[in-house]
């Protein structure tokens, strides 16, 4: 059966999506709260070093196998195996698309917070002070209500398609975000005590760099961020044109990303240490508080400590969130809906709905076992599933995948020595790298 394809239109189409798809919760809470809890400039310097060494080739193994397929994660891995192993392969896609139902079951969660947050800034503007309180404290009632608000925001942009829906609102909503995040930093930066944010963030101590808890968390960082690992990336790369500049695509994204990364930690490690200053507790034991309590007591605290301009800060910093965590969602549910499109030929209306209330089922479910599910689904996808995908891809991109593979085309290699040395270092440095860190992970951690 032939089904016409939606796609991007544009390679800056497909470049802003695919950093959407990056930027999310993982980089502008994640990084921040990393980076502060382990040494500050120490984790910035590795998380660089592993992103460049690791996290950017397995983007581009993902992106690659979903561009030269052009069709949806479960048939492109099939298609990349079919040689050797194509059972393995769609196998692979198809807990590939468990994968992006477990990532969205939690974020959708801490999304909704986000949004609760930001609506809790504006019913204060506008002398709704009750009804402010209940949406910036935590409840379950709470979770009940903007769990499924936020899925619903998803599945009415993924709905719309390719080109109408996922390209048109990352083009619109990115820049806007970088403006907003520039804005807040050159706000923070003028408060006092910020200058010691800064030095703690910026000046790295080397001595820390070869810690393993340090270099786990890096790495797990920089995976979730990069948004490798599920398929996400995958079916976007699979929406874009055959490209011969994969590479430099890639590379745009994995600066995009960092970049929000680095300004993310400009604006949140000051705003600590401006916290501190004003009288906020944000050590415990020389460990920083925990990410729950960081962001829902000590910044809306500091904003409040600003009067009527920190509302609006407020309504800022925590809609630049849910903007962030929008564009993350949009692409793991493209996943699936895209599996149930051309594979179980659901009109996307229908495959929109139906993964967006399996979604809610699943995160319902982790509202309802809070304290037992919540870490650990997070865990176990960033920690295992992401690292165990990634060095599948390796191995396809490097190994298994023949046909229509110039990585492995000795005819094309032999040719061009700069991506005979590219294709060797993902075939043989990318593995062994990823299996020492793995073993590290189940050791370690
Ligand atoms: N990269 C996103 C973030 O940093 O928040 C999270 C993410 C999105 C992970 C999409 C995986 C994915 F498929």
């Amino acid at each position: 059966m032939s089904i016409s394809r939606d796609s991007f239109h544009s390679r800056i189409g497909f470049v802003l999506s695919a950093a959407g798809s990056a930027i999310g919760l993982g980089n502008i809470w994640g990084f921040p709260t990393n980076a502060a809890n382990n040494g500050g400039g120490a984790f910035l310097f590795v998380y660089l070093v592993v992103t460049l060494l690791l996290a950017l080739p397995a983007l581009f193994a993902e992106i690659y196998i979903g561009n030269q397929a052009q069709k949806n994660p479960v048939s492109a891995l099939g298609e990349a195996c079919a040689n050797r192993m194509p059972r393995v392969g769609r196998t692979v896609g198809k807990i590939g698309l468990c994968g992006a139902i477990m990532m969205l079951s939690f974020y959708t969660i801490v999304a909704g917070w986000m949004l609760a947050h930001a609506l809790s800034a504006i019913s204060e503007l506008a002398g709704l002070a009750e009804l402010s309180a209940w949406l910036s404290s935590d409840s379950t009632v709470r979770n009940i209500i903007f769990t499924p608000v936020f899925i619903l925001l998803g599945a009415a942009i993924v709905h719309q398609g390719v080109h109408g829906g996922i390209e048109k609102w990352s083009a619109r909503l990115m820049p806007l975000l970088l403006v907003m995040l520039i804005g807040l930093i050159v706000y923070i930066l003028q408060q006092e005590g910020a200058g010691q944010g800064l030095a703690v963030y910026l000046i790295p101590d080397f001595s820390q760099v070869t810690d393993p808890k340090l270099v786990i968390s890096a790495m797990g960082q920089a995976f979730f961020s990069l948004s490798i690992g599920v398929g996400g990336m995958m079916v976007y790369g699979s929406y874009m044109q055959k490209d011969k500049d994969l590479g430099k695509l890639v590379l745009s994204i994995g600066v995009l990303d960092t970049m929000i990364a680095f300004l993310a930690g400009l604006l949140i490690i000051p705003a600590l240490f401006v916290a501190q200053h004003a009288g906020h507790e944000i050590f415990n034991n020389e460990e920083l508080i925990g990410e729950g309590q960081l962001i829902f007591q000590i910044l809306p605290a500091l904003f409040n400590s600003m009067g009527t301009v920190g509302l609006i800060v407020a309504a800022g910093f925590f809609s630049l969130l849910s903007i962030a965590a929008l564009t993350s969602t949009i692409s793991s549910t493209e996943v699936p809906v895209s599996y149930l499109v051309e594979e179980k030929a659901l009109s996307r209306r229908k495959a929109t709905w139906l993964v967006s209330f399996i979604v809610l089922c699943s995160s319902m479910l982790l509202v309802a076992f809070f304290d037992t599910l919540f870490g650990l689904v997070i865990r176990v996808l960033t920690t295992i599933f992401q690292p165990l995908s990634c060095l599948f891809y390796f191995f396809v991109v490097g190994w298994i995948w023949n046909r229509g593979n110039k990585l492995t085309d000795k005819s094309v290699l032999d040719k061009n020595i700069y991506l005979k040395l590219w294709g060797n270092y993902l075939r043989f440095v990318c593995p062994v790298l990823l299996t020492i860190v793995f073993i590290n992970v189940a050791f370690i951690a």
